[in-house]
């Protein structure tokens, strides 16, 4: 048995509704301290709404659930998390390192640790050249490094990653999970969502998300395995139609 506070992310039945429309429903989601979680599942699917509910930035209409051991939302573990949003979280107008300072100043981080925080991220998303360079003249997978640093400035215990690799070269994809990786050694949760099928192999637990809902949930081979697939992109659409099916008998 798991006990609770051996979850990062604990959901019970947790719904949202936008007038009439249902984008999470009745959704139960389990996330380990020290995994790393993917949110998989078509433009619609219910997302990015999942996420924001998580990060305390948009209120459920039922359901509860806890973060980090507390019930959201709740302001207190602002400092514990970190957010990437789906659309990019960087200010164009100023330079990666006003960006750095600004979020840095948010979380109440002193000078020095401020510069050495800033000078560990700037090598870690390979960004240390181009500190003074204003954000709108970078390319976007460089501006996504600096969303990311942005997001890490204060050491957040869990990470919400919202579709942290779209629009970004494969190479650098790569990269990118090399980081989180990383991230992870250093025991911290990480909660990513992406639509790329063939990155989720690296998640240590995925979620397939459709209309709201989770319809399967294991480590990639394990989906692979029930499935009787060998492509994840295929598990999905497996799961899809045993879900459909499961519906139609259901009504
Ligand atoms: N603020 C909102 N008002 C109304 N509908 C919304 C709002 N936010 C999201 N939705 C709807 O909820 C559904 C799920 O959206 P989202 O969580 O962004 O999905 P995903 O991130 O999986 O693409 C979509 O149909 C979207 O149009
Ligand atoms: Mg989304």
């Amino acid at each position: 048995m798991i006990s609770e506070n051996e979850y990062a992310i604990l959901t019970n039945h947790i719904t949202k509704k936008f007038k009439d429309f249902t984008a999470v429903n009745d959704l139960n989601l389990k996330v380990k301290r020290g995994e790393i979680y993917g949110l998989l599942g078509p433009n619609g699917a219910g997302k990015t709404t999942m996420i924001k509910m998580m990060a305390s930035i948009i209120n459920p209409t039922s359901g509860d659930a806890r973060v980090l051991g507390e019930k959201i939302p709740d302001g207190k573990i602002s400092s514990k998390i970190g957010y990437m949003p789906q659309e990019t979280g960087v200010y164009l107008g100023l330079t990666v390192d006003q960006n750095l300072k600004f979020y840095g100043r948010i979380f109440n981080l002193g000078k020095d640790e401020m510069e050495k925080r800033e000078d560990e991220l700037l090598k870690f998303v390979d960004l240390a050249d181009w500190k003074y360079e204003m954000a709108e003249n970078l390319s976007g997978g460089m501006k996504h490094r600096v969303s990311l640093a942005c997001t890490l400035i204060h050491q957040p215990e869990l990470l919400f990653l919202d579709e942290p690799t779209v629009g970004v070269d494969p190479e650098l994809r790569v990269s990118f999970w090399n980081y989180f990786n990383q991230l992870r050694e250093r025991g911290v949760t990480i909660l990513i969502t992406t639509h790329y099928m063939d990155e989720a192999r690296h998640c240590d637990r995925i979620g397939f998300m459709q209309r709201g809902h989770l319809i399967a949930e294991d480590a990639p081979l394990n989906l692979l395995e029930e499935s009787g697939k060998d492509s994840l992109e295929d598990a999905f659409m497996e799961f899809s139609k045993r879900d459909e099916a499961h519906e139609e008998v259901g009504s």
